[in-house]
């Protein structure tokens, strides 16, 4: 193909979606170092990478090299599609999760059905025992939170593995020598086009989506830490799939049961066989009613959902203390969806994300509803 052609290829893919636009004429997504942002990295951000002796030598983030980074949505499909072994963590713990709870100085149910907040201890000083209760407690509750966290991104990456596999994605950014740590960072955004308004702020991520649905072992745990949060707003709201099941008629609910839902990758690539047709995603099936495996329960596994006020937790990640640290919120993939709050305009938020992917997502026709499985 000419440059010329080439060109007219990119720029077609450009039209259809921003995410796109690295893209370049020689045909390869541009993989590696961005040395130009690193100067503009958030104060604690940079304190926290100093810390824990993470090199920007280079720049920063890092992303996979441009040779390796899959152009044509059949190499994208292959990357995972073997079954991988999934130690379900969390399914054998103590219930009353003793361990955990002693070790902490308090924790608060912010709703009745979604979000905990964990107060007075360290992640990185949960030891397995801990670490397994705590896989429990996010299977029910959807989503857990701890603030004031001191947390390295290589032990973020550690707990990750101890969730499950932890997903390497083949084009998203992460920390310097950490594939993994996914690098969540609005100026990086707008960098590549990525551009929030006012007017435009339900897009990208401020729309309730799972992550990762396209995968054949979507995550399971999924843990963002915040180390850069903006003075006032840029609240994340997660919704529990456990009672958007529930809030189904009967009917419905026998009716979703057994069926499946198509899924697909936020990024696009391109068909080999028709490059100029637009970007092609990664898609694969998924039951729409699916069987939590560390509860047992039920929920309704959609990504691009809303749901009621009742069934959501909002969430604001300022330190109640003052303190300079970040915070972390951890959250059961499988069963909730979540939607970021974009009312923040030039400030600045960084945060790294660690997903542990899981099973292959099924339905098993003897598991009970959440509200069943409790007498609610
Ligand atoms: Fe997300």
């Amino acid at each position: 193909m000419s440059v010329e052609a080439s060109t007219q290829q990119t720029q077609q893919v450009k039209s259809h979606n921003p995410l796109l636009l690295n893209i370049d004429v020689s045909k390869k997504v541009r993989g590696g170092f961005d040395e130009s942002l690193v100067e503009e990295l958030p104060s604690t951000t940079r304190a926290r990478f100093e810390r824990h002796g993470v090199d920007l030598s280079k720049g920063y983030p890092e992303k996979p090299p441009s040779d390796q980074i899959p152009l044509y949505v059949d190499d994208a499909f292959k990357i995972r599609d073997k079954p991988q072994e999934y130690i379900p963590r969390g399914k054998f713990a103590d219930r009353s999760k003793k361990a955990l709870f002693s070790k902490a100085k308090e924790f608060k149910h912010l709703t009745k059905y979604i979000g905990t907040e964990i107060v007075g201890v360290q992640l990185s000083d949960l030891n397995e025992q801990e670490l397994d209760e705590l896989a429990l407690l996010i299977a029910e509750r959807v989503v857990v939170f701890f603030k004031d966290q001191d947390l390295s991104p290589q032990k973020q990456l550690e707990l990750g593995a101890f969730f499950g596999n932890v997903e390497i994605h083949p084009q998203f950014q992460h920390v310097p020598g950490l594939p993994g740590t996914s690098v969540i960072w609005d100026a990086h955004f707008k960098k590549n086009g990525f551009k929030k308004t006012f007017k435009t702020a339900k897009t990208g991520t401020s729309n309730w989506h799972a992550d990762l649905t396209h995968e054949l072992q979507p995550p399971s745990v999924t843990h963002l830490h915040l180390d850069a949060i903006p003075s006032i707003g840029g609240d994340t709201n997660w919704s529990s799939g456990y009672a958007a099941y529930d809030k189904l008629s009967p009917a419905f609910q026998k009716f979703l049961e057994g069926k499946v839902v198509t899924q697909k990758s936020m990024h696009g690539y391109l068909d080999r066989n028709d490059p100029l047709g637009g970007p092609k995603h990664v898609i694969r099936e998924q039951p729409i009613i699916r069987t939590n495996p560390i509860t047992g329960w039920k929920s309704l596994f959609v990504s691009n959902g809303a749901s009621n006020l009742d069934i959501q937790v909002r969430f604001n990640w300022h330190s109640d203390t003052g303190s300079n640290l970040g915070t972390s919120a951890l959250w059961d993939n499988r069963i909730g969806q979540h939607n970021a709050t974009w009312d923040y305009e030039d400030e600045d938020r960084h945060g790294t994300r660690v997903s542990s992917l899981a099973e292959i997502p099924y339905f098993d026709p003897n598991s009970k509803s959440q509200r069943e499985s409790l007498g609610l």
